[in-house]
């Protein structure tokens, strides 16, 4: 399994200034969403090995994790009206932790995600189905914000964790996407019709999607009819 995890190793020093009252708070906090980050990609791990263990198949393609930087932070309380504190970067920024699942297959997003939410220590704060509510765009992937438990030496923290279900084809689809969104100097005329483009490239990848499920469905239909032989 690939893991790419992205941290903030030097931010920018104009950021940082306005974090430096609050360097000691903000580098706690941060630890402990990072370790949140762990625990929920280690739960990930956990059930893609049974799988592959019970059905000689791993349902998770790669796990991506990041953190949120001091700058998006910043501009997302900014965004909101909100002052820099740990109470409203708790409250109100529900992604400075995020884990990306990329699964191979749609049935095993429904899977995982059952899975996951099921766990005594994860509880679901708010669910977004982009799989069966595209976004406008054509964006697909489920998105999940849970709450989970980090284990302190002296005490128990719950922590926000912002968790992405998506097929291969949803990642293509959707990091091809974020990279042309930040070119900006298109005419109007130009946007609105690569638009409408990138809606068609996400009905081609939903519909990929729901082929290779039918294919795989086929293979385990043969596959169980095979072992009652
Ligand atoms: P944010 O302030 O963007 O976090 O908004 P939100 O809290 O309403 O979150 P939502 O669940 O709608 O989306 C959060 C994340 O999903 C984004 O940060 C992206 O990683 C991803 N995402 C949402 N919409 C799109 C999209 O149209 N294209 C791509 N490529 N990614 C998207
Ligand atoms: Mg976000």
């Amino acid at each position: 399994m690939k893991k790419h995890e992205k941290e903030i190793e030097k931010p920018d020093p104009a950021i940082l200034e306005k974090f430096q009252a609050r360097t000691q708070e903000f580098q706690t906090l941060m630890t402990y969403y990072r370790s949140a980050i762990r625990e929920v990609e280690t739960k990930f791990q956990i059930l893609a090995d049974e799988s592959a263990l019970l059905n000689d198949r791993n349902p998770v393609n790669d796990i991506q994790t990041r953190l949120k930087s001091p700058q998006s932070i910043l501009e997302k309380l900014e965004r909101k009206g909100l002052s820099l504190c740990w109470e409203n970067i708790e409250n109100e920024v529900l992604d400075v932790a995020g884990v990306r699942v990329v699964c191979p297959f749609i049935d095993d997003i429904d899977r995982l995600a059952g899975a996951f939410l099921e766990q005594d220590d994860v509880h679901l704060i708010r669910k977004k189905d982009y799989i069966r509510h595209p976004k406008e765009n054509g964006y697909r992937s489920l998105h999940l914000i849970i709450e989970t438990p980090i284990y302190l030496m002296h005490e128990k923290k719950m922590m926000k964790v912002e968790v992405q279900l998506r097929t291969i084809a949803m990642e293509f689809w959707a990091s091809l996407e974020h990279q042309m969104r930040y070119k900006k100097d298109l005419s109007d005329e130009l946007i609105g019709k690569l638009s409408s483009q990138l809606r068609g490239c996400a009905a081609i990848s939903a519909n990929l999607d729901e082929q290779m499920q039918s294919i795989r469905n086929r293979i385990d239909q043969e596959t169980i009819e095979q072992e009652e032989d």
